[in-house]
């Protein structure tokens, strides 16, 4: 692909990523219709200086207007494909903080951690800063129905987003391994939930053939306009760390949404001179649901193998991500990386995200367990202790409780398949960091003894 990409236009659309043919910004497509690959929104440049546009930003903080307070719409200078503003909506999303994590630092041997935390948003992940847009362009287009297939965040997004702007929520989750805080979310919300007796791949085509059919607006990640609302992350990044760029970018990747959208926000920043250097974007996947890092270990980052998922991080069992091109695009472009890691150090790391009082979903421990092999090795790949390094928390602890008292309580397995295709436990892992519930007898002298122990252990 040729590199660095063009991010403006003479006029606005969709822009194929890879023969760059221009189609309408109202057409209801998800991909090329010349060659089937995938699309960007595109614009013409903005008329003000980035400074100007950071003003602007800034001063919008204030403003007693709802898309002005949004985290995504403070920005909507970097999202133009609305007409008017009243076909805005919000929730509001965004804003989320920039958190010091000093205990994960030292962990993964850095001077320096900071993780931008996106679990803070209405519906507890970051797919609100993408639902927002798509359910915008949802209303501008007419939509009575929206849908997705999803791992469970997503679901939860579209549910809450939908239902809020009047149109019916359809979510096809998998029959198993969906977390049970996700799918309340979707059931609570009004959602026509629907379980697919198969995986997140098959009920993702599924709803590709079936949705011009029946007149539904797709909003998984490969609709391009929730990938205009999740630009604005990395706005309200660079914002927080007054416009100067990290060294280094960590971030999930399952279906490769988020890190396609950091580096399209990137490339836009850099352009309006926003950007004070190209932060390496560093995307790490499960070792068990790793494509694009098998991809790039082999040297063959133009060719993406599909494999069959396995992980425990539920949020990025994703065998054959949609976005993979744009992604790779992104860390071709900031000279970045990606890796995986093993259950056992997701495991790990997000205990000690906890145990810096944060917390977080599987899925997004994977930042911090990359981070501390990444350090440690002697590889070209290594990340230097002295770097600035922010990592993207996802998803909210609440996501997934089930994961996170079984490994306080030493009860964690591997996923496993067998032959037949049914999912049992798998290996033990370790609870290194286990801080598993003290059960005492209902006496005053039981309840000290164990007070007293923990006080003297510390
Ligand atoms: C918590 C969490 N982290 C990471 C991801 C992966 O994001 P992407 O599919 O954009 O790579 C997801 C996607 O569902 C998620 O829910
Ligand atoms: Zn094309």
């Amino acid at each position: 692909m040729a590199q660095p990409w063009e991010p403006w236009h003479v006029s606005r659309g969709l822009r194929c990523i890879s023969c760059g043919a221009l189609h309408g910004l109202r057409d209801v497509i998800y991909r090329c219709g010349a060659c089937g690959d995938l699309l960007d929104v595109v614009y013409r440049r903005p008329g003000e200086t980035g400074a100007a546009l950071a003003a602007r930003f800034r001063v919008r903080q204030v403003s007693d207007l709802a898309i002005d307070r949004s985290g995504v719409w403070r920005f909507r200078e970097m999202l133009p494909f609305y007409d008017d503003e009243s076909q805005i909506i919000t929730y509001p999303e965004g804003n989320t903080p920039l958190l010091d994590a000093p205990r994960c630092a030292q962990y993964a041997g850095l001077r320096r951690l900071r993780f931008k935390h996106l679990g803070f948003n209405p519906t507890g992940s970051f797919k609100d800063y993408g639902m927002v847009a798509g359910v915008t362009q949802a209303r501008i287009l007419g939509m009575r129905a929206v849908a997705c297939a999803s791992t469970g965040n997503t679901s939860a997004s579209l549910a809450a987003y939908a239902t809020r702007a009047g149109m019916l929520p359809i979510v096809l989750v998998p029959e198993t391994g969906v977390s049970f805080a996700k799918l309340s979310q979707s059931l609570d919300y009004g959602a026509l939930t629907i379980m697919v007796r198969g995986d997140f791949d098959q009920a993702q085509a599924l709803l590709r053939r079936l949705a011009p059919r029946l007149g539904i607006y797709i909003l998984n990640s490969v609709n391009p306009f929730r990938l205009e609302g999740q630009k604005t992350v990395m706005f309200e990044l660079m914002e927080q760390l007054g416009w100067r760029a990290p060294d280094r970018i960590v971030v999930p990747g399952g279906n490769l949404g988020n890190s396609s959208s950091f580096g399209k926000a990137l490339r836009e920043l850099e352009d309006l001179g926003l950007l004070s250097k190209r932060p390496r974007l560093t995307i790490v996947q499960a070792r068990g649901a790793a494509p694009l890092s098998e991809a790039y270990e082999s040297g063959h980052s133009e060719r993406l193998v599909r494999v069959h998922a396995s992980t425990l991080a539920t949020a990025i069992k994703i065998g054959a991500p949609v976005s993979w091109k744009k992604a790779a695009r992104a860390v071709d472009w900031s000279d970045g990386w990606v890796t995986s890691v093993s259950e056992q150090e997701i495991a790990d790391a997000k205990a000690m995200i906890g145990r810096d009082g944060i917390g977080c979903e599987p899925a997004s421990a994977t930042t911090l367990a990359a981070l501390r092999r990444l350090a440690s090795e002697g590889t070209d790949e290594r990340v230097d202790p002295d770097e600035t390094v922010v990592a993207i928390l996802t998803g909210n602890v609440l996501k997934d409780p089930d994961y996170t008292v079984r490994y306080h309580q030493s009860a964690l397995f591997e996923e496993h398949r067998s032959e037949t295709k049914i999912i049992e436990s798998g290996s033990p892992l370790a609870s290194a960091f286990a801080n598993p519930p003290v059960i005492v007898d209902a006496t005053e002298s039981a309840l000290a003894d164990a007070i007293e122990a923990r006080m003297h252990s510390r």
